[in-house]
């Protein structure tokens, strides 16, 4: 049996998670250190640090879920996703993160198919309105633990919303594309991987996003969901890549590539 598999099994009872308790903005944690990281240095993220803008409150964990819209409408078709993530105030594009300019990268071809698509953390569903004028042919599911997100984005068509802890999610569906923006606590990423990497299409993306969270003391000491303390520690992620790297040196499972880039990792599914 392949390393990976038999971690991820392990992994699933290693530790008890407490009850689900619907989080307040009071008791949700800042998600990103006051300092800013450094600059990126691939060449494809182009910019320079810059303060984080007031419009990261769409894409913050810590802010009730207020459905924004902007108001007016750009020409989608032919807008970058960086264009359309900075329209709908998520912070995947040059709000913050810049992250849209690597997406772009792996997703640009898939562009026009009538792809499935999760996201793991729904917040003001900032994203998810991204995710859907993206991918104007897309049904897009976003998950998140917080009752009040059920509200957001309706008369969005291609939008349904789950409310569930993303590591026990109760679906059969497949999809071409999961990203994981809920938690960013390392023992979740990797129990969220073990639950829901079956449900990746073959030849599909599972993206993991914000992994300094899995190494910042400081994320934290803000972070007052319930959680084990343990379920901060960078190893349970390391573990992770070690046992996935591992399987595909010795070219077992199912896992085609890890892609690392500033802060996310791209798996692909073997097609
Ligand atoms: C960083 S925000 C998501 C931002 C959003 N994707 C965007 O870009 O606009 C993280 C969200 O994950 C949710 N979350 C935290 N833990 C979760 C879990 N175990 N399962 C599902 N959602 C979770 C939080 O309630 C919060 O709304």
């Amino acid at each position: 049996m392949s390393i990976l598999l038999t971690m991820l099994r392990n992994m699933r009872g290693s530790l008890s998670k407490p009850a689900a308790q619907a989080p307040t903005a009071e008791t949700l944690p800042h998600p990103q250190p006051p300092s800013e990281p450094p600059a990126p240095t691939a060449a494809t993220i182009a910019g320079s640090p810059r303060e984080p803008s007031p419009d990261r409150i769409y894409s913050l964990d810590t802010t009730p879920p207020i459905d924004y819209e902007p108001g007016f409408d750009i020409d989608y078709a032919s807008a970058t996703l960086t264009d359309i993530a900075d329209h709908y105030k998520t912070d995947k594009g040059s709000i913050k993160h810049r992250y849209t300019l690597v997406y772009e990268q792996y997703f640009e071809g898939m562009r026009g198919a009538p792809i499935d698509l999760m996201e793991i953390g729904v917040a003001c569903g900032s994203s998810l309105k991204t995710w859907a004028k993206y991918f104007s042919r897309s049904r897009v599911v976003g998950v998140d633990i917080r009752d009040a997100c059920k509200s957001l984005c309706k008369g969005w068509p291609q939008i349904e919303i789950m409310i569930a802890d993303a590591t026990a999610l109760d679906t059969q569906r497949m999809f071409d594309v999961i990203i994981d923006d809920g938690s960013h606590v390392s023992l979740d990423i990797v129990q969220a991987f073990a639950h829901l990497w079956p449900r990746v299409k073959p030849g599909g993306y599972y993206v993991i996003e914000d992994l300094r969270c899995t190494h910042d003391a400081h994320y934290q000491r803000m972070f007052t969901f319930p959680k084990d303390p343990a379920a901060f520690d960078r190893s349970h992620f390391a573990q992770f890549a070690d046992a996935a790297l591992r399987d595909m040196d010795n070219g077992e499972g199912d896992i085609d590539f890890m892609h690392f880039w500033r802060q996310m990792c791209f798996v692909r599914k073997r097609g």
